[in-house]
C-alpha cells in the first residue's frame, strides 16, 4: 500500500489515514493505484439558511470548510480535486461523488470536460428526512451520487450480479432509499455530514472485489473506510480536520473488536425495505411434497402455532424450508403474497393437512434452489418449528 510521508493513523496495510488538504496529499498517491474513489466534498451550502435537526431549528452551519463561494470558485475547486484523482484511478476505475443541486451540477460539468464519462446520476432517497421549516418549497429528501468512470472508452468494474441479487434478485435502479445515518452509527461520536453506512456498503460492493484500494479524499469520519474494512477492502482517506481524524480513530478502534464488526457488517446490510424470507419447518414427508409441488403452506386461522403475520411479510420474496434445522433449501416466491387454503384443498395435492381450519399457501419456484452462502443454525434457535420471517441478508452473505 502507497506510504505518505505524516501517515495520521493506520491499522496495518489496510487502512491509512492522512491529515492536509487534499490538493497537497492527492499528488503523493502514485498514479493508476486505485479501484475506487467515493468523494463526499464540501457540498457549499452553510449559507445561513435554517433546517430542522432533533426537532429544533437550527442555522446550516457544517463548518468552514462547506462555506459557499462564487459559482468560479466552487469550479475551480473541484476542477483541482477532481483532475487529480483522475490520475490515480486504475483504468478501470470509478469515482462515486455525493451532493445536492449546490455542488453537484459543477462537479458533473468538471467530470465531462476533464474526460470521465458519468454513468450514472443515483438518487439517494432518505427514507426519513426532517421537515422543511419554511413551507415554502417540496421537502429536501434527496442527495445525488455521480458514478463515473476513468475512460469514455475503457470498460469499468461493476459487480452486476451482486446488485441484482442484493435487490432480490431483480436489476438494481439507480433510486436508493436508504435512511439517515442512525444512532448506532454514532456511537464514538457524529461528523455534521456523516454518511450511512449503508450506503458506503452498496458503493463498495458494486465497484470493488476483495483487497481492493478504496480512496476518500474528504474522508471526514472516515464512513468509507469503516465499511471498506468490514468488506475486506483496504483504504486510504485523506482529511484536514483534527478533531475527525480523532473519530476516525475511534470508530476503526470500535471495529477491531470482532463482534462489534460483525455485528456492524449485519447492520450495514439491513434496509427496511429488503426483500424477506419465510423460515418454514416441515415434516421430512411434508418437505418432500413441497418440494414436489412448488407449494409451501402454513397454519393460518386460530390453530395452535398458527402463522403470525409480522411486518416484513408483504416483502417476502423467498421461502426457506427445512425440517428441525437440518436439510434447509431456500427457493424464490414465484408470485406475491399468499392464499388461505382449506386443508381439502392440500389434501386434493398430496398433503396431509388436517390440524388446522386453514392454511397459508405460497408458491414457490420449486425447478431453481437458490444457493446461499451463511450458515444460520436453525435447530439451536429457539421454536424451530415456528414460522419465521428474516430478510435476505441473514442468508446471502454479500462481499
Ligand atoms: C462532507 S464531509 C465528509 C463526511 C464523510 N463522508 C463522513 O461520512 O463522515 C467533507 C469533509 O472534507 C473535509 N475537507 C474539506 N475540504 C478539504 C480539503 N481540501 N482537504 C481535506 N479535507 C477536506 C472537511 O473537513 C469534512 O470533514
Amino acid at each position: 500500500m502507497t506510504k505518505f510521508k505524516t501517515p495520521y493513523y493506520t491499522v496495518d496495510d489496510a487502512f491509512a489515514l492522512y491529515h492536509g488538504d487534499c490538493m497537497d496529499l492527492l499528488t503523493q498517491i502514485p498514479d493508476n493505484s486505485i479501484n475506487t474513489i467515493f468523494a463526499d466534498p464540501p457540498y457549499f451550502l452553510s449559507n445561513g439558511g435554517i433546517s430542522c435537526q432533533n426537532g429544533q431549528v437550527v442555522c446550516v452551519d457544517k463548518g468552514d470548510w462547506d462555506k459557499g463561494g462564487t459559482p468560479e470558485y466552487i469550479r475551480e475547486f473541484n476542477m483541482q480535486w477532481l483532475s487529480l484523482c483522475r490520475s490515480k484511478l486504475k483504468d478501470n476505475g470509478t469515482i462515486w461523488i455525493s451532493g445536492t443541486y449546490h455542488n453537484i451540477f459543477s462537479v458533473a460539468n468538471c467530470l465531462t470536460e476533464l474526460g470521465y464519462k458519468i454513468l450514472n446520476v443515483i438518487t439517494w432517497q432518505k427514507s426519513d428526512p426532517p421537515p422543511n421549516l419554511s413551507c415554502r418549497y417540496f421537502n429536501f429528501s434527496t442527495e445525488y451520487i455521480i458514478w463515473a468512470r476513468k475512460h469514455a472508452k475503457k470498460p469499468h468494474k461493476f459487480n452486476y450480479e451482486m446488485m441484482k441479487q442484493l435487490n432480490g434478485d431483480k436489476q438494481m435502479t439507480d433510486v436508493w432509499k436508504i435512511p439517515a445515518v442512525g444512532k448506532w452509527e454514532k456511537t464514538c461520536g457524529k461528523h455534521p455530514t456523516q454518511k450511512p453506512l449503508r450506503l458506503l456498503y452498496r458503493v463498495i460492493l458494486a465497484s470493488t472485489d476483495e483487497g481492493d484500494l478504496v480512496l476518500d479524499p474528504f474522508a471526514g469520519s472516515s464512513t468509507t473506510g469503516i465499511a471498506a474494512n468490514l468488506l475486506g477492502r483496504k483504504f486510504i482517506g485523506i482529511e484536514q480536520e483534527k478533531a475527525f481524524l480523532e473519530l476516525s480513530k475511534k470508530r476503526r478502534e470500535e471495529i477491531e473488536e470482532e463482534s462489534v464488526a460483525k455485528k456492524m457488517l449485519k447492520k450495514m446490510q439491513e434496509l427496511p425495505e429488503e426483500v424477506t424470507v419465510l423460515v418454514n419447518h416441515a415434516r421430512k414427508i411434508a418437505m418432500e411434497k413441497m418440494l414436489e409441488t412448488g407449494l409451501c403452506y402454513l397454519r393460518a386461522g386460530e390453530s395452535k402455532g398458527s402463522l403470525l403475520v409480522e411486518p416484513g411479510f408483504e416483502r417476502l420474496g423467498y421461502v426457506l424450508l427445512h425440517t428441525n434445522g437440518e436439510n434447509a433449501k431456500l427457493f424464490k416466491l414465484k408470485k406475491k403474497g399468499f392464499q388461505i387454503w382449506t386443508p381439502e384443498a392440500l389434501q386434493e395435492k398430496g398433503f396431509e393437512a388436517e390440524n388446522a381450519p386453514y392454511y397459508a399457501v405460497l408458491h414457490f419456484d420449486n425447478t431453481k434452489e437458490v444457493s446461499f452462502s451463511r450458515s444460520i443454525d436453525l435447530s439451536q434457535r429457539k421454536n424451530t418449528c415456528a414460522a419465521k420471517i428474516l430478510p435476505l441478508s441473514d442468508f446471502i452473505e454479500l462481499r
